[in-house]
């Protein structure tokens, strides 16, 4: 049985061995590792970045590039100290702190099964304390209380306290939304599982604002949105689900929440999660700055707060996502198994690699020669060393879709060895028809999985 057949109980340890081929193949390294790493910090390494990058575009492109509604923001991660009083974050933006009091470990109190026993040595509990996630630091030299600043710890409010300079220099009329991407910081209580959360992160998120009326309308509109976008870079649908939260789980700002969850290998868990926030955040804003952040309707000549529909992602969550979906054990002959990355190719790191079939003869010129030219569209990644068949699966190992072989005939009769990741079948294409062929084959390429 495959692998990722088996994941719901971790049976095959993914996790273990997505650690080791990211450390092993450069996409993932403990952060500090000659120090003995920062504990949940983790640095993306030249086919990690490559996969984020790809990750965070297909996000932008999809929310903000091919829409005429959206537009983007870049915002600073240092703020007003006054955005986080006015948003609620100073006072609400906590979770529950539990020590043990035996082995002295800490829990978030919300997330233990038996909130009166540690789970690592059933010892008794102190009552919970409502800890701050939100970092502090000084701004300028002098470290005392009128110079603390927070890093934020969500995109959006920068979105919120812009909403009437984008509003105005962009001339948007609601429904419109405003999008980011960008670091935030949560002092996490139990951070862990590699990258899924961590203290430091990267956030994908968009406000989209909408007359008061519309709110549900566009709050279901967006949960059917955000799914369909996992769906279409590769998302196995089984690991897949919509789940509303309980009104005891929503943030302090939110009528509705639903959570676009992933079945992770330990069970399902939030990728994304799709917020109703009302007219909080304006509201709270204006009655805090002082400042209009009312929208003027010049059909009905009224003032309004518009509704705010929230889809926030984790660029970081959704590229481990996309690593264990991909990932892959497949026996390729008796006693031959290879490791595979079925990513989308809209993904993946590297979506071409070409190998001359020997180092001599003039083969590798007439490779470096496709390489450069097929460079100008697509990630490219050029290998001479080892046998062919080597190479292969180092690229399968990373997910490239398609590898390009330059054989003796490929002087004879300008054709090469076009090669698929996923069935492996090889076929013979012109050089001069490589370019079309790989773009056909990356606009209708289909996911396939096993389970
Ligand atoms: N802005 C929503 C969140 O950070 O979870």
């Amino acid at each position: 049985m495959a692998a990722r057949d088996k994941r719901k109980a971790d049976e095959n340890n993914i996790m273990g061995k997505i650690v080791s081929l990211s450390k092993r193949r450069g996409f993932v390294f403990q952060s500090s590792e000659i120090y003995d790493g920062l504990n949940s910090c983790w640095d993306y390494g030249p086919i990690g970045v490559e996969l984020k990058r790809n990750v965070k575009n297909a996000w932008w492109d999809y929310m903000i590039s091919r829409r005429n509604d959206i537009v983007g923001i870049d915002c600073s991660i240092l703020m007003s100290p006054k955005v986080w009083e006015a948003s609620g974050h100073l006072k609400n933006f906590t979770d529950p702190l539990v020590d043990c009091k035996e082995c002295k470990k800490r829990w978030r109190q919300d997330k233990l099964e038996d909130p009166t026993k540690c789970p690592d040595c059933g010892g008794e509990l102190t009552e919970a304390r409502q800890f701050n996630l939100m970092f502090k630091t000084f701004m300028g030299p002098v470290e005392d209380a009128g110079s603390v600043v927070y890093m934020r710890p969500e995109t959006a409010q920068g979105i919120f306290v812009n909403f009437k300079n984008v509003q105005t220099s962009s001339r948007m009329k609601p429904p419109f939304g405003i999008g980011q991407i960008g670091k935030s910081f949560r002092n996490e209580i139990t951070p862990g599982n590699f990258v899924f959360r961590t203290r430091e992160f990267e956030q994908m998120e968009m406000e989209f604002f909408v007359p008061p009326a519309e709110d549900e309308k566009w709050y279901k509109y967006w949960i059917e949105t955000r799914k369909q976008w996992y769906l279409q870079n590769g998302i196995n649908p089984n690991h897949l689900r919509i789940r509303e939260h309980e009104k005891s789980e929503l943030a302090h700002y939110a009528k509705a929440c639903s959570d676009v969850e992933f079945l992770y290998p330990w069970g399902w868990d939030e990728l994304e999660g799709i917020a109703n926030r009302t007219d909080f955040d304006l509201k709270t804003h204006q009655e805090h700055s002082g400042k209009d952040m009312t929208y003027f309707d010049e059909q009905t000549k009224e003032h309004y707060t518009p509704y705010v529909i929230e889809p926030a992602a984790g660029a970081d969550r959704a590229t481990l996502a996309f690593l264990l979906d991909a990932y892959d054990e497949e026996t390729v002959a008796e006693g031959d198994t290879r490791v595979v990355l079925h990513f989308h190719p809209n993904i993946a790191p590297i979506k071409v690699a070409i190998f001359p079939l020997m180092k001599k003869d003039g083969l590798p010129e007439i490779a470096h020669k496709i390489e450069e030219d097929l460079r100008e569209y697509w990630a490219t990644f050029y290998d001479e060393s080892g046998a062919i068949g080597r190479r292969y699966r180092r690229q399968d190992e990373i997910g490239t879709p398609f590898c390009i072989t330059v054989d003796y005939d490929t002087k004879e009769n300008n054709t090469v060895t076009l090669r698929y990741r996923d069935s492996m079948e090889q076929i013979r294409v012109n050089v001069d028809d490589l370019f079309e062929t790989i773009r056909k084959e990356i606009k209708n390429y289909k996911p396939s999985f096993k389970n």
